[in-house]
């Protein structure tokens, strides 16, 4: 059982990998595209690239919360609560519901979009602090 807790962590942690990528696909995009488009069949190779990660940002997203549920179920049965464990997911928990109000009703301003990146980066050092300390 313990291997099947530990290969869900890393589930979430690939999917988590997918939803952030989004940010440094579009980042090269907007910093570098004249020199992407110095190679047009890389470039057009290259806009797939951005539309894949972006249409299917929100479902790598949903995919955290479900693998998520499923690491939590088994560490909680078999080792019981995990603080550092709670945290991420609870960060985690937030960042979807922040990016669900986002996307579906269309707020004004862009702040929640700051917030959403920057609940990003809590994200990572959360999960960082989840698997070092062990507890
Ligand atoms: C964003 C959320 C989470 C991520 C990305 C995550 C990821 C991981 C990973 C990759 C491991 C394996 C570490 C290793 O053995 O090298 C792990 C272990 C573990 N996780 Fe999580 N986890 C999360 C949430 C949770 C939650 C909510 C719990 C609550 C019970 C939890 C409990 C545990 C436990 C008990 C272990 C075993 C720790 C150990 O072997 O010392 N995790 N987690
Ligand atoms: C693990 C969960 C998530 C993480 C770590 C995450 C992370 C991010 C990051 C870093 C950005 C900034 C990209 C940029 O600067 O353009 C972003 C943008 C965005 N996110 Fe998320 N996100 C998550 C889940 C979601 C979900 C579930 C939704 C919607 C249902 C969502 C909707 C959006 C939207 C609409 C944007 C604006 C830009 C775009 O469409 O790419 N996010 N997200």
């Amino acid at each position: 059982m313990e291997g099947i807790g530990k290969l869900l962590g890393l589930v979430i942690l690939f999917f988590y990998g997918l939803t952030v990528l989004n940010f440094f696909i579009k980042y090269i995009l907007k910093h570098f595209r004249p020199q992407l488009m110095e190679h047009p069949k890389f470039f057009k190779f290259y806009m797939k690239v951005v539309k894949f990660f972006v249409t299917y940002h929100k479902w790598f997203g949903f995919a955290t919360i479900v693998a998520i549920g499923a690491h939590f179920a088994i560490q909680f049965t078999t080792r019981g609560l995990n603080i550092s464990g709670v945290i991420a997911a609870s960060a985690m928990l937030l960042q979807v519901l922040l990016g669900v109000y986002g996307k579906y009703f269309h707020p004004k301003n862009k702040i929640w979009l700051w917030v959403h990146r920057i609940i990003a980066i809590i994200i990572a050092v959360a999960i960082l602090v989840h698997i070092g300390s062990g507890d």
